[in-house]
Parts: structure tokens; C-alpha cells; sequence
């Protein structure tokens, strides 16, 4: 049995000043050398290795240790023998020489290697999560993630803001993404929806005259999963009362420099940079303009005014743009070029120009035939050309250009890793987003206030929301809005966006009624705790910064859920299985 206290020090804190001290550690086994004569182990605990030495003639114990059994060992701090010491360990001056072993806990052979240095498929990773943190990445991630939420509890406790708990079983409303639903059992038939945010209630807040909410808060969307989509995730949600989208942007920029403070150790320097949507649009070709690298979209039309080449003059006389970027010392083959080309097909481009400008100042290129001396010579002043630069054109409607350059721009320009944190905010955004067919549909949630409620009903396609993202290297961080307060309002937008009165009534009357008590102007923001760790601590995906995720496929390979759940469970909700869902379940054996 281990002695009180079960520890006198932390392993990776010891060092040469203890040399002489009697210490008790704690910890596993992270490595094992037996000589024979003597055992050499590392003992890992949570603040880093030390290594320790035991003689197994007195200690036959030592014989049995093995990798990630967990022990206790006493025994005496000295320096190691001249030449042994290892100066890439932080303890590496000194061993413990061990009088007492104590196994407190063994452990069967192990999936993986607990090392950095392996590289484990994911599955099993995540299958074993528990192991998983002993990894020094996953510990690592789990500390930087802690720091970062208390560093945004700490700015936003210090900047006045209540932080409230919100529900997770709501009523279903309208966010965007597809709720997650969750039977009852007491009112059969009926269902709870888990919150795509805390949208409704933080607003109800508002209402209730809280002033300044805030949350570290769960949030559900049963969406398609990608590398920074998950269906449960965590935002830093905000929310303030008589506050301009200048106040909510300034807070945000706060808590999100602390957090950075807290895991990357520098200053972030605030106020952000801003762009409206329309310039990240026309500039970059996204809404998530990443501003790691320049190579920016330039409109080339006026050069080509009157062109002769047709495959331009038809863009431009039926409205469209001539844009192109200059991806610089691209240096690819023919081949290459085609590939290019290829890909902007793909992006729905009708082609794609290229253009090498060689030593001798002149355009070597397909179409440089059918171009004029001036078109050339003004694509080498816009572009600001030097020899060996390819350009890239686009002729095209506006939208088609940006939606095949800001893609290609990426492809050639994107650096690799996140070591340069370029945010910016991007403001202004449509109050709908267009499709193809010209159906609208709502950019943000129906909760934001357009910047014209004329414009908004007599030219929707064009109307501007009082709605802004923040954005890091290329990523969506986070996403707010100034709110609706007027009732009014709210009703006409609901309307646009073809629900019903009788719809929105059944829906979220509960929420339009609060609307007409006294509801103070509001306005708000939800940053995407997930997306900003992975990008501060450059992981590829949210799954290496969130302690439980789910796979790709939505499922957990620790615990195996989703599961099935017995015919009673479905009994008690009033829940019977489509034949076609039954059938598919008998044919599978459970887990499959
Ligand atoms: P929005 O829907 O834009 O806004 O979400 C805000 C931020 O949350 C993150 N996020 C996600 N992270 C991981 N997995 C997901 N499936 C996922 N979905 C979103 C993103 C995103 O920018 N209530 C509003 C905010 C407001 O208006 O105050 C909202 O939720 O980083
Ligand atoms: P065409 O005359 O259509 O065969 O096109 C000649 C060259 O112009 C090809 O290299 C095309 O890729 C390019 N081109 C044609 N249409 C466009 C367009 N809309 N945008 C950019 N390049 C184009």
C-alpha cells in the first residue's frame, strides 16, 4: 500500500536544486530499460519525466514493471553520473535513485505507443481517448483549450457579463442547420430540439434585462461533418443590450486576444482589420478571405473595354467582369497550365486564360493572339507583372469570377500550418444569400436586423443585414449580428423569407410575444471555440482539440454510440422503427 501522502513532488518538475531531497512520486511507467542489474524507467505524471533508477536486487519488483503501468516510487533526487546527463529533458540533470516501488495499478499491453513521435490511425485513437491524453499532443491540447475558455471567462467576468446557463432541450427553431431532436416520454409523439446556439435565449435575456450575457455554450446541428464541423461544438456566446455592432466587435476582440495570449504566448494587436462582404467578394472571392498571402483578385475589365477577343467582349456585354490573379512565379509546365484550367472548369468557369510573361516583357499564351498591344501592355501594368508571372483570367458574371478565383487562389497561394494568424472582421453581409434557381434564402439567422427594412422587401437580392464574421486565416471563427427588437420588423422578415404568419406563430410565437415587452436594441456574437484552438495550436481538424469527438461519420468509437436501444426504450416514447429501418437493423448485426 503507498504511504500518505501518495506524493511529495511532480516528476517533470524536479531539477538540480533538489538534489539530496527524499521525494514520492507518482506517475507511469513512459519507458523501461532493464539491464539486468539495474532498471532504468521513465516516470511520466502530468507535468513531464524524470527518470529514475532501481537496483532489482533490492527491489525485485522492478523486473515486473512494463509500459503505462502506474506506480509510486521514493527514493532520492541526485545528479546523473558525468556524460548521462540529457539536456533535451527538462529534468535531464538529475535521476532519482529509487528505495520503494509500489505498483499501484498495472496495465494490459498497449493499442499504441504513448509517443509523439507515433503516428496512429485515428480511429484507434479515438477509441482509446483515455490513452490518447496521455500523448503529449492531446495533453497539450487539452491544456492550451483550457486556458483559452478561462482566459474568455476571465475578460468577460472582468468586462461586467453575467454568465447564464440556457437549456438543452428547446423547442425546434429556425437556425439553418438541421436540428437534432429528442423524443418525450411524457408527451408521446412530441420532441425536444437540442439548440443549434443560444440564439433565442440569449435574446429573451435581452428582454429580461440581464444587459450583458455570456456563455461557454454547447451547440447541436445535425449537418454533414467536415474537417471543422461537428454535431455538438462550443462557442463563446455573447450578448448585449444598447450596444452597436462596434461594441459587440471591440468585446470580441478582447476575449479572442486573450485567448491567443493564453495558448500562443504573443499580443494580438487590435482592433482587427475590416472588409464589407462586397470587398471580400470582389478581392478575394470568399466571405472568408484568408490574409495570409496577397495575390488578389484584380477587375481587368476596363482593359479589355471594346475587345476584339471574343471570348471577353461576350462576358463584358452581357454584364459580366473580366478579373484574373497574378499567381506570380507559378513556373508549370503546359500540362500544369491545363490542369489549371481543369480545375476552373470544375469551379463553373467557361475557361480560364493564362498568361507567362517571359524575360523579353512580351505574354506567352493561347490568347495573347488575339489580344492588342495595349490589352497586353495593361495587364502588365495591372497586374504589375514581372517576368516569369503567371496571370490568371476569368471572364465571366461577377459572382462566377469570384467563385472560381477565390479557389484557385487558395490552391496556389495558401500557406501551409497556421504559424501567421491573419484576422480580419467582414461586415455588411447580404440579408440572403441568392441560389442559382433565385430562391432566397437567409445569410445569417432571421433574427438580424437588415440596414433597410424597404430595401430588404423591394430588393432582397441586394439588401444589406447589419451582420459581420470574424475570420481567421481563411476560416469562419464566428458569426453576430444586431437583432431584430421590433416585432413588426420581425414579422415582415418572416415574411420575406416565405414563413408564414400561422407558421411563425406556432413556431416561435413564444419568442415574437417577448418581443413586445419592451425589448431593449440588442446585438450579439458566437465565436467558434473549436475553429479558433485548432487554429491556434495548427491542428488539420477540431477533432484534435475536442476531448470527445465524433468521427467523420458521426460516430464515437470509444463509446460506440449512436446505439440501439431495446424495443421497451421505444415503447415508453411511442416510437416505432419504419418497416424499411427494421428490416435494414435485422439484416445488420448491432454496430455495423
Ligand atoms: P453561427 O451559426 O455562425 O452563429 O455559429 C457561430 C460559429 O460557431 C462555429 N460553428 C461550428 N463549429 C463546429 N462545428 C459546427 N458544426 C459548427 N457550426 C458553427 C463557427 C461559427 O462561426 N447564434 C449565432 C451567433 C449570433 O448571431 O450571435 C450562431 O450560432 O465557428
Ligand atoms: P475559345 O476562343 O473559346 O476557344 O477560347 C480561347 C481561349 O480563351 C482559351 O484558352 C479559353 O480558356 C479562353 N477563354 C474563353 N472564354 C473564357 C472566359 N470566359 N474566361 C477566361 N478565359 C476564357
Amino acid at each position: 500500500m503507498a504511504k500518505e501522502p501518495l506524493r511529495t513532488d511532480y516528476a517533470g518538475e524536479l531539477s538540480a536544486a533538489r538534489i539530496g531531497d527524499t521525494v514520492r512520486l507518482a506517475g507511469w511507467v513512459a519507458k523501461r530499460r532493464d539491464h539486468g542489474g539495474v532498471v532504468f524507467v521513465d516516470l511520466r505524471d502530468v507535468k513531464g519525466i524524470v527518470q529514475v533508477v532501481i537496483d532489482p536486487d533490492a527491489i525485485p519488483a522492478a523486473h515486473e514493471l512494463r509500459m503505462e503501468y502506474c506506480i509510486s516510487v521514493v527514493g532520492e533526487v541526485r545528479a546523473r553520473m558525468d556524460g548521462t546527463e540529457n539536456p533535451d529533458m527538462p529534468t535531464g540533470a538529475v535521476e532519482v535513485g529509487v528505495a520503494e516501488v509500489t505498483i499501484l495499478s498495472a496495465s494490459d499491453p498497449l493499442p499504441f505507443m504513448i509517443d509523439d513521435r507515433a503516428d496512429t490511425e485515428e480511429l484507434i485513437r479515438l477509441e482509446y481517448r483515455y490513452l490518447d491524453f496521455r500523448r503529449p499532443p492531446m495533453a497539450a491540447a487539452l491544456r492550451a483549450r483550457g486556458a483559452a475558455v478561462h482566459a474568455m471567462r476571465t475578460t468577460m467576468a472582468e468586462a461586467g457579463f453575467l454568465e447564464v446557463e440556457t437549456p438543452t432541450l428547446i423547442a425546434s427553431t429556425p437556425e439553418g442547420a438541421r436540428d437534432m431532436l429528442v423524443p418525450s416520454r411524457l408527451r408521446q409523439g412530441d420532441f425536444y430540439a437540442l439548440p443549434q446556439s443560444p440564439q433565442l435565449f440569449k435574446q429573451l435575456l435581452m428582454v429580461g434585462g440581464v444587459d450583458r450575457y455570456y456563455q461557454i455554450a454547447r451547440c447541436y446541428r445535425d449537418e454533414d461533418f467536415r474537417s471543422d464541423r461537428q454535431l455538438e461544438f462550443t462557442q463563446l456566446d455573447i450578448e448585449g443590450s444598447f450596444w452597436t455592432a462596434a461594441d459587440v466587435q471591440a468585446m470580441i476582440e478582447k476575449a479572442v486576444a486573450a485567448s491567443v495570449k493564453a495558448v500562443r504566448g504573443v499580443e494580438l494587436p487590435i482592433p482587427l482589420p475590416k472588409l464589407t462582404y462586397a470587398e471580400a467578394m470582389d478581392r478575394f472571392g470568399s466571405d472568408k478571405p484568408d490574409l495570409r498571402f496577397g495575390m488578389e483578385i484584380v477587375d481587368v475589365s476596363s482593359v479589355f473595354a471594346g475587345t476584339e477577343f471574343k471570348g471577353f467582349g461576350g462576358a463584358l456585354e452581357s454584364g459580366g467582369v473580366v478579373r484574373g490573379i497574378n499567381a506570380g512565379a507559378l513556373g508549370f509546365s503546359r500540362s500544369g497550365l491545363d490542369g489549371l484550367v481543369s480545375d476552373a472548369q470544375a469551379l463553373g468557369a467557361k475557361g480560364l486564360a493564362w498568361l507567362v510573361l517571359e524575360e523579353d516583357g512580351t505574354w506567352r499564351s493561347p490568347i495573347a493572339k488575339f489580344l492588342s498591344e495595349a490589352e497586353l501592355a495593361g495587364l502588365v501594368e495591372r497586374f504589375d507583372a514581372r517576368p516569369g508571372d503567371t496571370v490568371l483570367l476569368v471572364a465571366d458574371m461577377a459572382k462566377v469570377a469570384g467563385a472560381v478565383l477565390g479557389p484557385i487562389r487558395l490552391q496556389l497561394g495558401k500557406p501551409e500550418g497556421h504559424e501567421h494568424l491573419a484576422f480580419t472582421w467582414v461586415t455588411d453581409f447580404p440579408v440572403f444569400d441568392v441560389h442559382d434557381d433565385g430562391s432566397l434564402a437567409p445569410a445569417h439567422h432571421p433574427f438580424t436586423q437588415p440596414v433597410s427594412l424597404d430595401d430588404m422587401v423591394e430588393r432582397p437580392e441586394t439588401a444589406i443585414a447589419q451582420a459581420y464574421d470574424l475570420v481567421l486565416n481563411g476560416s469562419e471563427l464566428g458569426s453576430g449580428s444586431v437583432r431584430i427588437h421590433d416585432p413588426e420588423v420581425q414579422a415582415k422578415v418572416f415574411e420575406v423569407l416565405g414563413i408564414s404568419h400561422e407558421e411563425a406563430q406556432s413556431r416561435f410565437g413564444w419568442f415574437i410575444k417577448a418581443l413586445r415587452y419592451g425589448t431593449p436594441p440588442h446585438a450579439g456574437f458566437a465565436v467558434g471555440v473549436d475553429r479558433l484552438l485548432a487554429i491556434l495550436l495548427e491542428r488539420d481538424s477540431i477533432r484534435d482539440v475536442i476531448p470527445f469527438p465524433k468521427t467523420q461519420r458521426g460516430i464515437d468509437p470509444l463509446t460506440a454510440s449512436p446505439t440501439r436501444v431495446t424495443d421497451l426504450q421505444l415503447r415508453e416514447l411511442g416510437i416505432d422503427l419504419r418497416p424499411e429501418v427494421k428490416a435494414r437493423l435485422t439484416e445488420q448485426a448491432p454496430g455495423d
